[in-house]
């Protein structure tokens, strides 16, 4: 597992007024938006393209094109849909698939009540979309569960992530056998033993959608 944080003044700028309790919730969906954008832009350093001539008004001209099949967006229910915006803005030809995961608050446990992907991903890009990475379990089920469906390289893009849900996914994937890359906006200090990110930004679905 990769695991790339994102370390840009715009991002670092953007997550300080996501963080603050006062921000409200229609300023918390566009600071999600934008600061989606922004990771998506590194997130798709490495997504897959093929030669592609056009003809320029002077002269023939090589180029490239996004490879054929499209990449797969799944923000991963609630929350990730605050970040697919964003996403779809930069690659508006993906095709995009649902997953609905919540975590049981008792046992932080995730569970998965909704799924809406293609049955087959083989040989998709896939770029999973979720604003935070608490103890790690949603992200961990959403990159199983897509891996073995066939797809055969994920990127999971998060706002904030806790040092001790990263160590846990990167246990709980040791066996994948597929690349799997990690962006993030910023690394936190910890998690509280309710499973919140510290210092964090609160519980981002209810931030999001009340
Ligand atoms: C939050 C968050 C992640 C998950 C992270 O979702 O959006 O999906 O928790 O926690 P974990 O790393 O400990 O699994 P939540 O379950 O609150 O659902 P929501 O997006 O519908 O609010």
């Amino acid at each position: 597992m990769r695991v790339i944080v994102a370390d840009h003044p715009l991002i670092a700028h953007k997550l300080t007024y996501l963080r603050a309790q006062e921000t409200d919730s229609p300023t918390f969906r566009r600071l999600t938006e934008e600061l989606m954008t922004l990771l998506a832009y590194e997130a798709t350093r490495e997504v897959r393209v093929e030669p592609f001539t056009i003809q320029t008004p002077v002269a023939p001209a090589e180029g490239i094109k996004l490879s054929t099949p499209k990449p797969l967006i799944v923000p991963i229910l609630r929350a990730g849909l605050g970040m697919l915006e964003g996403m779809v803005r930069l690659l508006p030809s993906a095709e995009v698939g649902f997953l609905g995961m919540a975590r049981d608050e008792e046992t932080l446990e995730a569970v998965t009540y909704a799924n809406r992907l293609p049955d087959d991903l083989s040989g998709r890009q896939c770029y999973v979309l979720d604003p935070m990475l608490a103890t790690g379990g949603t992200l961990a089920m959403s990159v199983r569960y897509l891996v073995d469906r066939g797809a055969d390289d994920i990127t999971a893009i998060t706002l904030l992530c806790a040092p001790e849900g990263i160590a846990a996914v990167e246990r709980e994937l040791a066996d994948l056998d597929v690349p799997f890359t990690l962006v993030t906006g910023a690394i936190d200090e910890r998690l509280d033993d309710n499973g919140y990110i510290v210092p964090g930004l609160g519980d981002a679905g209810d931030r999001l959608y009340g």
